[in-house]
């Protein structure tokens, strides 16, 4: 059931990105998507700051990594509604020949996604599962604005904590990417003081049809396999690590 594909669109049920867009303060959202957030947020009340922090570690990452590292195609699977500061944005920001293409498995988000996208260069939107990680990496390919040869950064950013056991799908993916590559994750931690919230959490959750799997955070560091892991700290306060451990941990490791 985790990480299942909604068969389009229906406002009555709760939905992953719009609770997300919710909480982010946007208003690609309806009533049965804000009161489910609502209940996320008398479990979790940082989530609103926690979502708005997630976002904040991403745009950070994507400036550093089109900039500095030179990265300059990015994929980001499970992409979620189209936002402010959206990742080809501030890739674009840091260097103009930045090529984005964006993976969901949410047929709504797809729609949103493409009518934002339809005049942009060099960024496409596609319908795709995380499950399936070699047919989406030839989907990506296929568009054209992805270079398996070159590096590339992979995105999973609020994505895993939806999914049962998906480290066999992010080794397959970690093994195609070419050396020099990044992959930034950031999830849901779980901490035995917050046992209770997360089961509340997956009940919410349950509702749109989705499963919630928190995980330590050296649980999620092993999706990073024998990548090098950068220093978090380049990309948030200490202060903040510190203060969302509780509910979520992000992190950038570098293919060698
Ligand atoms: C919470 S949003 C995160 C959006 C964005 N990555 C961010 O962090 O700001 C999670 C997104 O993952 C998508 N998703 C969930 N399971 C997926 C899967 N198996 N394959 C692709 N996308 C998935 C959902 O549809 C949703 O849009």
């Amino acid at each position: 059931m985790n990480g299942r594909k909604s068969s389009g669109f229906d406002a009555s049920t709760p939905n992953v990105a719009r609770i997300y867009d919710y909480m982010l303060g946007g208003k690609d959202n309806f009533a049965a998507d804000r009161e489910a957030a609502e209940r996320v947020l008398q479990a979790f009340p940082e989530s609103r700051q926690g979502v708005r922090v997630n976002r904040q570690f991403l745009g950070n990452v994507v400036r550093h990594l089109a900039g500095e590292a030179g990265i300059r195609q990015f994929l980001d699977i499970g992409a979620g509604l189209p936002t402010q500061d959206n990742v080809h944005q501030v890739a674009h920001s840091a260097d103009p020949e930045a090529r984005t293409v964006y993976i969901d498995n949410d047929p709504v988000v797809c729609v949103h996604g493409r009518a934002l996208l339809a005049k942009t260069p060099a960024v496409a939107m596609i319908e795709g599962d995380l499950r399936r990680p070699e047919e989406i990496w030839a989907a990506a390919v296929d568009t054209g604005l992805i270079d398996p040869g070159e590096p590339v950064a992979l995105l999973l950013v609020a994505i895993l904590h939806f999914l049962d056991d998906p480290y066999a799908e992010v080794a397959k993916l970690r093994e195609l990417m070419a050396p020099g590559s990044h992959l930034v994750i950031t999830h849901l931690t779980s901490t035995k003081a917050r046992d209770t919230d997360i089961d509340e959490i997956r009940r919410i959750y349950a509702g749109t049809g989705s499963g919630v799997v928190s995980r330590s955070i050296d649980e999620i560091k092993e999706f990073f396999g024998d990548f090098e892991l950068l220093d978090g700290g380049r990309f948030i306060s200490p202060l903040a690590i510190k203060r969302f451990e509780v509910l979520g941990w992000g992190g950038v490791g570098r293919k060698v």
